[in-house]
């Protein structure tokens, strides 16, 4: 059995210079993939909303939906550190909630920590959650959750916000932040202002480690690109050429054959 992923690993791995390979996964076969290939961090993301469900953006998506695909990543995985996300209105109405929702994730799916969106607004939250012996993996630049509030999908580059945000949420006792479409002088600064390991996503190469949706990063989606992906797989495009194939077979009878039958 292989030593699993702690908060002390990737504080080591910042110290060491080795970089952070983080991915998103919401089912059994993905994350089993993904941990097999030494991700060193799998986040089930609120994403599931547009990437799983079909949805235009993340608020929809629930704590019901995300215990039930974290507690699945989870079985499948036996190296990297599962993290879940805490979904819109999950951790905003009262410091009560938020504390009851993020136990709700190492309680019934078995995370060994949570995610949320927020810099110096959510700090109280993060302190009163990691009070509680439950990690935070916090997230700011771009938030997805606050798609409408921000004006849509757009790069963060108010650089004295973003530097006080990350203060604010290392003070506040998240082991890691995300930071999320900045550029990438501002996500290099923070990187060597705060002791926590970055995450980055469209933050360049500066940030301690990197996350990518797998879906994007596979090529599983129909949707447009953003620039920060790479496509390193065209799964979509395999998977639609083997179904072809398939329905090709069974109208020409070819399948199944004398070796498919009993
Ligand atoms: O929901 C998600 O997948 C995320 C990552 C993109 C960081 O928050």
């Amino acid at each position: 059995m292989t030593s699993r992923i702690t908060i002390n690993t990737l504080y080591s791995m910042k110290q060491k210079g080795e970089k952070i390979a983080a991915i998103t996964a919401y089912d059994y076969p993905f994350a089993k993939i993904a941990d097999e290939a030494g991700v060193h961090i799998i986040l089930v993301g609120d994403s599931l909303g547009m990437v799983v469900q079909g949805e235009a953006n993340t608020l929809g998506v629930t704590m019901d939906q995300m215990v039930y695909h974290t507690r699945i990543v989870e079985k499948a995985v036996n190296h990297a550190m599962v993290i879940a996300d805490m979904p819109f209105m999950s951790y905003q109405t009262s410091l009560e909630q938020a504390i009851a929702n993020a136990g709700r994730f190492l309680k019934q799916s078995n995370a060994a920590a949570v995610k949320l969106e927020g810099g110096a607004a959510v700090s109280k939250t993060i302190k009163a959650i990691t009070a509680c012996g439950i990690p935070v993996q916090a997230h700011i630049g771009l938030l997805p959750q606050s798609v409408h509030q921000m004006g849509g999908y757009r790069v963060q580059r108010d650089e004295a916000q973003l530097l006080s945000d990350a203060r604010m949420v290392e003070e506040a006792g998240a082991f890691s932040v995300v930071l999320e479409g900045i550029p990438a002088d501002i996500a290099a600064e923070i990187t060597r202002t705060i002791s926590i390991p970055t995450i980055g996503i469209g933050a360049g190469p500066d940030c301690d480690g990197q996350i990518l949706v797998i879906h994007d990063l596979l090529g599983m989606t129909d949707r447009r690109l953003p620039k920060f992906v790479k496509q390193y797989a065209s799964i979509r495009e395999q998977a639609a050429e083997g179904i072809k194939s398939y329905v090709a077979d069974v109208q020409s009878r070819t399948f199944p054959s004398k070796d498919h039958s009993y």
